[in-house]
């Protein structure tokens, strides 16, 4: 609701560069340089005091719409570390891999698909699954007895000319450190971080960190339908941390190798459901949910990803795009995974994945939906949706955080009027002291009251209550609107009951 109004009074109108929310992030506490003392790490990033908690509260938003409120959903909390085996059933071992080239000149690396234009990415791609192909053909035939000579001789031909037609598309990158068109061949890197389980670091220890916290509500569904008595259509969700060792990370928290997600993994009968219908819903589920954390839905945008750039699980995937100042790029995901993981982790473990319908008896691997949400991304869309400039006479400005209250990490801030008055302080701390017990408040008597609110404006708190004079006069105290920056009077007595129906 409270976005809704937001969305229909839009004042966010100030130029929003990625400058002013890293230094708000920075500066407020919410997101800073990880490692900082030793030079930091690049591309790691710690959520701090605001930070931790606002990134708290849109988990329990998430959580309590998409679990708790509803009959078809149950949670889960699975490790990171999980059997290498899951990897292989999942294909990650053998597919999720990025292309990498480096520049000859400045040994500069990049990822040449953010960098092709789409013309050229399908030649690229084209001439490289191509070239695989060839130089496996070569591979068979000199294995041969007697390996036909012409053959082989045709096909390294068709190799040269195929690597021609990919250092032709790498041609048009021009490299974004030293300027040079020079690039090495093509690598496929697995992005997966490695590690090893035990101290002997052998290749039959070998573990990896999860890079999506999908497969284990794949891997553990058999045992989650059983504990939760669920029957179909039904959702596993979980939220936790992913890593991928990206090969160009960057943009702040957009793009880092350790990430947050949420995501749901919606179990349905394909005979009975069409997955198209179940794939609008949640689309539109996922739509719903962005609104009511705030979300600026007109820099939203669901894409339809094109077949050839869809992970191979998915029959049909809606990127939501979401427009960051350095251009439009994916927020969430949603996607049809049909029956592949179930049937992948059958297959490779040999246990039945299939779900019995109590009535008719009849055994079916379920169709997956898949709506899935960066957590980091996610709050990244909420600060640049919240952040406003808004000009406050005098040629002066104030920084405002638009924040959805029920996302806001502060929700109420407690001043006594002045620092120097012990009976205003005193009172001050009793109101506070009452508050907190329901709400997440924050008392503060540093600096005069003006720049008191413009620091709560900045972190996005809803509410200041001031007590001044008058309150030990008449009990009443004032309550300023961070929005309207409009104070109301009220006695303390209606307080709780007008912050409660203004927080909801
Ligand atoms: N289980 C499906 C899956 O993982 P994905 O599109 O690869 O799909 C889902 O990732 C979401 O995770 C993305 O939409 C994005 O919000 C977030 N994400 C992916 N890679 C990320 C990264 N390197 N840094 C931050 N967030 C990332």
């Amino acid at each position: 609701m409270e976005a809704d109004k937001l969305l229909e009074n839009p004042m966010n109108t100030a130029e929003i560069t990625m400058d002013k929310i890293v230094s708000l992030a920075k500066r407020r506490g919410f997101v800073f340089p990880g490692s900082d003392i030793y030079g930091g790490l690049a591309n790691s990033w710690d959520y701090g005091p605001y930070g931790a908690q606002l990134k708290k509260n849109i988990k329990d938003h998430w959580w309590r719409t998409f679990v708790e409120s509803r009959n078809d959903m149950v949670g889960l909390d699975a490790a990171i570390i999980m059997n290498p085996k899951v990897w292989e059933a999942s294909g990650h071992i053998s597919g999720f891999n990025d292309f990498l080239v480096e520049c000859k000149e400045c040994h500069e690396r990049l990822r040449p698909d953010q960098h092709l234009d789409a013309a050229n990415q399908n030649a690229f791609m084209l001439a490289f699954s191509e070239m695989t192909f060839k130089k496996m053909e070569i591979e068979k035939l000199k294995k041969e007895a007697s390996p036909d000579q012409a053959m082989i001789e045709k096909y390294e031909h068709d190799v040269e000319t195929l690597a021609e037609k990919i250092f032709g598309a790498l041609r048009t990158i021009e490299c974004p450190h030293c300027g040079k068109r020079d690039w090495s061949h093509p690598t496929l890197f697995n992005l997966m971080f490695k590690t090893f389980i035990g101290p002997a670091e052998e290749s039959a220890n070998i573990a990896y960190l999860r890079p999506e916290t999908a497969q284990a509500m794949f891997v553990d569904f058999p045992l989650v339908a059983g504990v939760s008595r669920k029957r179909l259509p039904f959702g596993i969700a979980q939220i936790g941390k992913a890593f991928r060792n990206e090969i160009t990370p960057g943009n702040f928290i957009f793009r880092t190798r350790e990430f947050e997600q949420m995501e749901i993994e919606y179990f349905f009968d394909s005979k009975k459901r069409e997955w198209n219908e179940v794939f609008t819903y949640w689309q539109s589920e996922m739509e719903s949910w962005m609104k009511s954390v705030g979300m600026d839905m007109a820099r939203i945008h669901p894409t339809e990803i094109a077949e050839n750039e869809r992970a191979h699980y998915s029959a049909r995937t809606v990127d939501f795009e979401f427009d960051y100042p350095f251009g439009r790029k994916e927020l969430f995901g949603l996607a049809c995974r049909t029956d592949y993981d179930l049937s992948r982790h059958a297959k490779f473990s040999g246990q039945d994945m299939t779900w019995q319908d109590p009535e008719t008896k009849e055994k079916i691997t379920p169709f997956v939906v898949e709506p899935t949400f960066g957590l980091d991304r996610g709050l990244l869309a909420i600060l640049l949706s919240a952040y406003d400039e808004e000009p406050v006479g005098e040629g002066e400005t104030r920084t405002v955080l638009r924040l959805a209250k029920s996302i806001a990490p502060v929700k109420v801030a407690v001043f006594p009027l002045m620092k120097n008055k012990p009976e205003l302080v005193d009172k001050a701390r009793k109101v506070f002291e009452v508050l907190r017990k329901d709400i997440v408040c924050e008392f503060d008597d540093n600096g005069n009251v003006g720049k008191r609110y413009r620091r709560q404006d900045e972190i996005g708190t809803p509410y200041c209550v001031t007590i001044d004079f008058q309150t030990l006069d008449d009990g009443t105290v004032t309550v300023r609107d961070r929005d309207t920056m409009k104070q109301d009077r009220l006695s303390l007595a209606d307080l709780g009951n007008y912050l409660w129906e203004h927080l909801r």
